[in-house]
């Protein structure tokens, strides 16, 4: 099974070199698939692009923080989390004749991190819970390219690098085209593992922003370091990981094809790739673990999720069986696709792509 497989890779990415706290959600399943977006498209169907969601099952094109709390399930795996986490799905395109196939991955991992020089690990006086009603995104679907020179440190750079990927292989000795931004051209035997850092820093006034972004910005080394004076609250530190079966379709391709992966948002670049966050959390409950569970001495402090006991684990089965029916009604995986759901020709860039609507696509 595919989970199981990326596991100790996983944790190995994740537990090297760090003296941080953490904790983390595991989502599975699925909780639906579908064209619905309740930050950049509320009340919208269809939003732009397939989107694979986890988490609370009051999701809903519109829904709220309240809507949320009112949830009587979640597919992930901590009960006092009612949120939805969300990115786009990734199709294989099949070189011989353009039709797409979904790829299947081991799930949703986010990572709750001690972070940045508020942490009480840093000196800190301690981070933030999310408030009702917030929400965020990191990453963007018009892009198709790298802007800035890696390190360059401006918060436009940061949320460049906040976007990332590893291409786990089993054989390194040919590791070009392995790891760094895009998408890479080689298989990945073990996996194409991509992850987003969300940003840390909130301004303290506004849950969301016009761009679902500008509320936030990332801490000065990405992973740690500062909060921008404009953005002084720290709060807990959301990265996202999936691990994409990849390898299941490299007999179809090889280097002369070129990577026949697309995101679908249009995207044969892999620069699109991004994360939405609605929060629907138990406030006490998440300010509790980030308080308390945060002890290098034992296992609160290295990421064993289950030794917080503000929070309650419950099995992946249990998780996985929270699910709702889609509310757009049309075939986003099954039989290969002679187009991507909605509107959403393949644009290479290196220009920002456009983001259509169903009813204004171009003939393509
Ligand atoms: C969301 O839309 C549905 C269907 O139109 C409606 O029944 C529901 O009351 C709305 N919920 C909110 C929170 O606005
Ligand atoms: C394209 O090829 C795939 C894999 O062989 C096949 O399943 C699919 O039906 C083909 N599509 C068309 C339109 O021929
Ligand atoms: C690297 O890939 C090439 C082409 O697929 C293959 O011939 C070669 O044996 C590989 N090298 C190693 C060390 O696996
Ligand atoms: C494979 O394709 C990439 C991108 O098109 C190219 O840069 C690279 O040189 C190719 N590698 C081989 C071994 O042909």
């Amino acid at each position: 099974m595919l989970s199981s497989v990326f596991a100790p890779l996983l944790v190995a990415l994740l537990s090297s070199g760090s003296a941080h706290a953490w904790f983390r959600v595991a989502c599975t399943t699925p909780l639906v698939q579908e064209r619905v977006d309740p930050i950049v498209s509320p009340g919208i169907i269809p939003s732009n692009h397939v989107h694979t969601v986890h988490g609370a099952n009051n999701f809903a094109p519109n829904n709220t923080y309240d809507t949320l709390r009112a949830s009587s399930c979640t597919s992930c795996e901590v009960t006092q989390d009612l949120s939805n986490y969300w990115f786009p799905k990734l199709y294989f395109k099949d070189p011989t004749n353009g039709t797409f196939e979904e790829v299947s991955n081991g799930g949703l991992l986010v990572y709750y991190q001690n972070r940045g020089n508020g942490d009480v690990s840093n000196g800190g006086p301690g981070l933030k819970a999310f408030p009702p009603g917030f929400r965020m995104i990191s990453g963007d679907p018009t892009l198709r390219t790298k802007k800035y020179p890696e390190g360059q440190g401006s918060q436009a750079e940061l949320a460049e690098r906040a976007i990332q990927w590893s291409c786990l292989r089993y054989d390194t000795a040919n590791s070009t085209g392995y790891d760094g931004h895009g998408f890479p051209y080689t298989d990945c035997e073990a996996g194409f593992n991509a992850r987003i850092h969300m940003p840390a820093c909130w301004d303290g006034v506004n849950l969301d922003s016009a761009d679902h972004q500008s509320h936030m910005a990332f801490l000065s080394g990405l992973d740690n370091g500062v909060c921008p004076s404009d953005h002084p609250v720290y709060m807990m530190k959301l990265f996202y990981e999936v691990t994409w079966d990849v390898h299941s379709f490299a007999s179809r391709w090889d280097n002369s094809t070129g990577w026949p992966f697309v995101y679908a948002t249009g995207d044969p670049t892999g620069y699109s790739w991004h994360g939405d966050f609605f929060n629907g959390w138990d406030q006490t409950a998440l300010q509790n673990a980030i308080d308390n569970c945060n002890n290098p001495n034992d296992q609160t402090g290295s990421g064993v999720t289950e030794a917080c006991s503000y929070l309650t684990v419950q099995s992946a089965s249990i998780a996985g069986a929270c699910k709702v029916s889609p509310v757009v009604n049309e075939p986003i995986n099954g039989a290969p696709l002679a187009k991507l759901p909605g509107c959403n020709p393949i644009q290479p860039g290196p220009g920002d792509a456009t983001l259509y609507s169903d009813s204004n696509c171009p003939a393509s």
